[in-house]
């Protein structure tokens, strides 16, 4: 990290990009973005930026793997070359399989996979630019691609870390924080029924602080997720009216 960071916060408690402790960085949701998709997303979130592709439902190649009840959901989660201060080696990193795997099951906990059976559905999320929080702005765009690609879901995922810094709670770190910070919390729910799909944590937490943290990021869900519904209402008015445009051609 290039950027040495000597203090968190300035005289009137802001943090080092102006931010207030229980602030979001400014997040945009777009719907549909990958043309030869059966559904897409871009998230961003600050700097973290993040475009997901998925395919499916399709057959399933290799066939071995098919599952004769339900559903089979693939993830590969892909930090770019160019997305991070020092250049990533393109090859998957231990981290890369590890938060590949989390966030698909994140998003399982969503799908009716039962609806498909025999299929696969794949979601593929390249990080275009990385500045901390990768795995939830992950998660948050690839809810969206899954019912942008018309899947049956049980609800969005929505998803947010909170870190801690000079004793204090943070709602989402970036990158300079999550560097020089003492705890991270990544957490993704169902906004709708309340349910936790991920929980990760780096460094440690009271019991106290971690309640207060459960409480912050659950309110910063909330708002993502009418941001993300808000995408795909867009997306639908898109298509809407290209439909009325080509029936009065
Ligand atoms: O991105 P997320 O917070 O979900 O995961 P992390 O493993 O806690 O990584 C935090 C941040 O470190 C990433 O978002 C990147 O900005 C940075 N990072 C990096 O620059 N190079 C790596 N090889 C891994 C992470």
């Amino acid at each position: 990290m290039s950027l040495k960071l000597e203090r968190f916060f300035d005289e009137q408690g802001r943090r080092v990009d102006g931010r207030a402790p229980d602030e979001l960085r400014p997040v945009e949701v777009k719907c549909g973005v990958v043309k030869r998709a059966n559904g897409s997303a871009y998230v961003r979130q600050g700097n973290t930026k993040v475009i997901v592709a998925v395919y499916g439902p399709r057959a399933v190649i290799p066939r071995h793997q098919e599952l004769p009840g339900r559903a089979l959901i693939r993830c590969q989660y892909q930090m770019l070359p160019f997305s991070t201060e020092e250049r990533k080696q393109p090859a998957p990193t231990r981290r890369e399989v590890e938060i590949s795997k989390v966030v698909r099951d994140a998003l399982k906990a969503t799908v009716f996979t039962g609806n498909y059976p025999r299929t696969v559905i794949d979601i593929f999320i390249a990080v275009v630019n990385a500045d901390a929080g990768t795995r939830c702005a992950a998660i948050n765009a690839a809810s969206v691609a899954l019912a942008d690609a018309g899947i049956a879901l049980k609800d969005l995922t929505s998803s947010c870390a909170v870190g801690k810094v000079e004793g204090k709670l943070i709602l989402d770190p970036c990158g300079v924080e999550d560097y020089y910070g003492e705890a991270d919390v990544a957490i993704a729910i169902m906004p709708q029924s309340n349910e936790i799909t991920l929980l990760q944590m780096d460094g440690r937490l009271t019991k106290e602080e971690f309640n207060k943290a459960l409480n912050i990021v659950f309110e910063a869900c909330r708002k993502i997720y009418v941001r993300q519904r808000e995408a795909l209402r867009e997306r639908y008015v898109r298509i809407a009216e290209a439909v009325r445009g080509e029936e009065r051609e």
